[in-house]
């Protein structure tokens, strides 16, 4: 292996048959999912998790997220409620996360958990996370797959750039549809806004004056490397401004002012504006309503410092 690279790989059986042997070995592999990129390792095998951490020089009292092929699945590792149960229906497989009650049988590694009597799990709906499941007949515990604190990866070059050696494997598997972590739910109130909207789910943040409640939800948790200005309508000579509808840029999320799209392109424009030659950034406006309150969520986290 390169000592200075990961070796990327297309999506396809040979990158899947790969990954899940570096799984089955107790390693990490980086995997697209329709969110961003994780860090997958087996959620059962307490070093291969503790490898995760390692790789993110995560906080170890964060606890991780993990990803199972079902609903079956996950009734085997946490207890759900009717609420849950209803939930898991209709938005599985896709972007949302539910933290339940963890079975004590559940075979899981503490250290996901960080601890704590709870787990979150998700399962995805991304072709590439999917097969990897399959593949390992392993619960998959994966963060981000990113450095802690950095901008979540949306393309297999922003894992590269955030992580290098320290992941031996990527799947790559093109840019995420959704470019946003997915959306939390614990005891029907949302922890974290995601790709599926507060609307959508008739459900109320959570909110501790105004700031969203979930361990690890550090408000640093999106910083880019630079200053961030929000609600920008233009942008001083060291500026690089990122648009959204009527508001032109350096760079665009959505012209035509959509906000899913712009939930798409979020992070991959705030890793250009962080490699740009501009001291600083600047973020045009989003609207707040739907997916519009997990972009600013991120935003106002990137801008926090
Ligand atoms: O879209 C996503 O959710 C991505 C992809 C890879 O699935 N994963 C992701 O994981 O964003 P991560 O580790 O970056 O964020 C996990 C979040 C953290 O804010 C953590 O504090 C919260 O989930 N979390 C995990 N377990 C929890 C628990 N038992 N109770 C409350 N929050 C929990
Ligand atoms: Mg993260």
């Amino acid at each position: 292996m390169n000592a200075q690279h990961p070796a990327v790989r297309k999506f396809g059986t040979a990158a899947i048959e790969e990954a899940a042997q570096e799984i089955a070995r107790g390693g990490i592999v980086a995997v697209p999912t329709e969110t961003v990129y994780g860090l997958a390792a087996d959620a059962s095998d307490s070093r291969a998790v503790a490898r995760i951490y390692e790789a993110k020089g995560r906080p170890s009292f964060n606890p991780l997220i993990v990803h199972v092929p079902d609903l079956a699945a996950a009734e085997r590792i946490a207890r759900f409620d009717d609420a849950a149960r209803a939930l898991a229906t209709r938005w599985w497989p896709g972007p949302l996360t539910l933290v339940l009650p963890l079975r004590p049988d559940a075979g899981v590694a503490a250290l996901v958990t960080a601890g704590l009597e709870t787990i979150a799990l998700r399962v995805p709906a991304h072709r590439a996370m999917r097969a990897l499941l399959a593949a390992t007949g392993k619960p998959l515990a994966a963060p981000s797959a990113n450095a802690s604190n950095h901008i979540s990866p949306t393309r297999a070059e922003h894992v590269a750039a955030s992580l290098g050696a320290r992941v031996p494997l990527i799947i790559d598997d093109g840019a995420c549809p959704a470019g946003l972590e997915s959306t939390i739910v614990m005891e029907g109130r949302i922890l974290r806004p995601g790709p599926i909207t507060a609307e959508q789910l008739g459900l109320a943040l959570a909110t501790n004056e105004g700031k969203v409640v979930a361990p690890g939800q550090l408000a640093t948790h999106y910083a880019p490397g630079k200053p961030v200005r929000l609600d920008a309508t233009s942008a001083a000579a060291d500026e690089w401004l990122i648009g959204f509808g009527a508001v032109a840029g350096d760079d665009m999320l959505s012209a035509s002012g959509d906000p899913v799209e712009a939930a798409a392109r979020l992070f991959d424009a705030l890793h250009r504006a962080d490699a740009s030659d501009r001291a600083r950034i600047a973020v045009a406006p989003v609207p707040e309503a739907g997916i519009g309150a997990a972009i600013n969520d991120r935003l106002r986290r990137a801008a926090h410092r």
